[in-house]
């Protein structure tokens, strides 16, 4: 770390430097003033060390410390030497140093927020002023893990023999399903680049060149509305790979999720597991299940059969489904989180009617929201069904088996969450595979791509591609890291014959093919070899990895929840000249 301006930095020094003549850079952290010494706290990247500027040995150093702020940058000329009050917290602590001389490389204006590990500052002043925020020491870390995961995945990937290539960011539309973000051509009016979605066709286009294994860390653009878990731009860890098959691909990043685990938490990983989409739905009622804790969705349509209990009476004559969930050690809930739950499956977006529960309060006392109706043997016969103890809470709901499954799927996250039932530091990693290749658009009833058009039907469901196409499943995988989907990837379709059908399938005219995706389908026709990929969402598998609540805390500059950046004030106005050259001005109206 030596440079022309210092010789060591600020948590490098110990005790077998006591002696060395040192020069040190960074800012203030902290100054201590009593009537014969100051102590200054300097920070740099690297840590803190202690100045100790003493009246007697050194007036000048003495004289500079008493005019120092919070975050002014100095250099300090010394000796290190053997600290009177050691702190063993800190790496540096058993030295300080006797400053000869001190600089002020520069002032700073009061920060306005505290530069510390806890901080006063709300995330929208951290965002404004984010370099100041980067100061701090648990932003530091995530950054430096992030650069830590990115070297990790170049090594493990390289020695693979995939090769890093760039494309481009002023592209055509992609096909993954958001909004682009699009940029106007000045020297061709009126037409307009797209921002990648993700660089998809792209190296799919790769592959027909001959590049077999291929990755690239990249930026993705896409304008969708905001999520913790969500930016318009972010990064992916982008691959693809020419003559393979599903499993090469699984096997393949299965490896480099377990490097990253090893190199970055020192955590080995077992094989991870894998659950068919279908599986995973009906189980957990989700396609990113969160397995760190077993509350399973369990079907008791027949054992509520001849109960006489309207709601169920009404679900089964509907062909309904009805499910239910144990939740261990939740007899006990009072009316007010019960009501919570039920409020919660009835919220739009879930739509459910209702929610009936079983309180096991004791083993002869069982109270149900269907007390009404429903005799002890009945309440018996499900709890026996979901396999509940004294002391357990049972949910049901009746519905059709999306609603009923998305509800459930919900609830066991809020129970576990609620119950604290999710054991800190463990981690459930699996694949999900099988996925369906098409799902129905549920305004308009028609066929869409569940993931994206160019995505392998699985070759033993091509009989089913004309009687029943949502039976036929996808060579579609992705990774979810504790109920995060953290990739996502598939076996590409590579035989424009195949490919053409699927169009036909989603109902595209020859016009927008060859419009969108003319050139993929031209390219196609020369010698396309098989091919599948994945991308990482980089952010995400960071800001699991550091245990971040979002991920704008994993992103040096990120936007915030609005999808702005503050600090550099965008998306901004600009001058009407400039969009007139650009053949989009805005036309004043009088
Ligand atoms: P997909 O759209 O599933 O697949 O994206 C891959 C991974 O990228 C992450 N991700 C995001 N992260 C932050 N903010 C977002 N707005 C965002 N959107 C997605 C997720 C996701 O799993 N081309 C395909 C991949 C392929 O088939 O090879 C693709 O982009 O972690």
């Amino acid at each position: 770390m030596k440079t022309g301006l210092r010789t060591c930095t600020c948590g490098e020094l110990r005790a077998k430097d006591i002696g060395r003549n040192v020069t040190l850079c960074g800012w203030v952290q902290t100054t201590r003033i009593y009537p014969k010494f100051i102590f200054i706290d300097l920070r740099d990247r690297y840590g803190i060390t202690q100045i100790a500027c003493h009246q007697e040995k050194n007036a000048q150093a003495f004289e500079i410390a008493h005019k120092l702020g919070r975050e002014y940058v100095l250099q300090v000329q010394g000796t290190v030497i053997e600290r009177e009050n050691k702190n063993p917290k800190n790496p540096t602590g058993e030295i300080e140093i006797l400053p000869d001389f001190i600089t002020i490389l520069n002032t700073s204006q009061v920060p306005p927020f505290l530069i510390e590990e806890e901080t006063d500052g709300s995330e929208e002043l951290r965002l404004q002023y984010r370099y100041l925020d980067l100061r701090r020491k648990p932003m530091l870390k995530n950054i430096i893990t992030r650069a830590a995961v990115v070297r990790t995945v170049r090594q493990y990937l390289d020695n693979l023999g995939f090769l890093e290539i760039e494309t481009p960011n002023l592209i055509k539309t992609t096909p993954e399903g958001a909004r682009d973000f699009i940029v106007p051509s000045r020297l061709h009016p009126g037409q307009f680049y797209a921002l990648p979605q993700s660089p998809q066709l792209l190296k799919q286009t790769l592959m027909v060149g001959g590049i077999d294994r291929y990755y690239q860390i990249c930026k993705c653009f896409r304008d969708e509305d905001f999520r913790g878990d969500r930016q318009p731009e972010f990064t992916q860890i982008d691959c693809e790979m020419a003559f393979v098959e599903q499993e090469d691909i699984l096997q393949t990043f299965e490896g480099m999720i377990k490097t990253v685990f090893k190199e970055i938490l020192h955590v080995e990983l077992p094989p991870l597991p894998r659950l068919s989409y279908q599986e995973a739905i009906e189980k957990y009622g989700t396609d990113k299940p969160d397995l760190r804790f077993d509350i399973p969705i369990i079907e008791i349509n027949s054992t509520v059969q001849g109960m006489q209990f309207p709601v169920f009476e009404q679900a089964l004559a509907q062909k309904y489904l009805i499910a239910a969930i144990c939740a261990p050690t939740c007899a006990q809930f009072s009316r007010k989180q019960l009501d919570k739950l039920s409020d919660m499956v009835k919220a739009p977006h879930r739509g459910c009617k209702g929610l009936v529960y079983l309180q096991y309060l004791e083993e002869n006392n069982i109270k149900s929201s269907a007390d009404k109706f429903l005799t002890d043997e009945n309440k018996k016969a499900i709890l026996k069904a979901v396999g509940a103890k004294v002391g357990d809470l049972v949910l049901i709901i009746a519905d059709t088996a999306s609603k009923v499954r998305k509800a459930l799927g919900d609830l066991r996250l809020e129970v576990a969450k609620m119950q604290n039932l999710i054991p800190a530091n463990t981690w459930s990693i699996l694949y999900i595979v099988d996925f369906p290749l098409f799902e129905k658009d549920e305004p308009t009833g028609k066929l869409v791509s569940a993931h994206h058009p160019f995505v392998m039907p699985n070759p033993e469901d091509w009989k089913y591609l004309e009687s029943e196409p949502e039976k036929v499943r996808a060579l579609c995988y992705d990774m979810v890291i504790n109920g995060n989907e953290i990739m996502s990837g598939s076996i590409r379709i590579h035989r424009p014959d195949i490919q053409r059908k699927i169009f036909d399938y989603l109902g595209l005219s020859s016009e927008e093919i060859e419009k969108k995706f003319g050139f993929l389908l031209k390219a196609f026709s020369y010698g396309a070899p098989p091919h599948g990929g994945c991308a990482f969402g980089l952010d995400r598998l960071v800001m699991l990895l550091v245990g971040a609540e979002t991920i704008r805390d994993v992103i040096a500059f990120p936007k915030n929840s609005a999808g702005r950046d503050t600090m550099l004030d965008a998306p901004s106005f600009v001058e009407n000249e400039f969009l007139e050259e650009l053949g989009i001005a805005i036309k004043k109206t009088v």
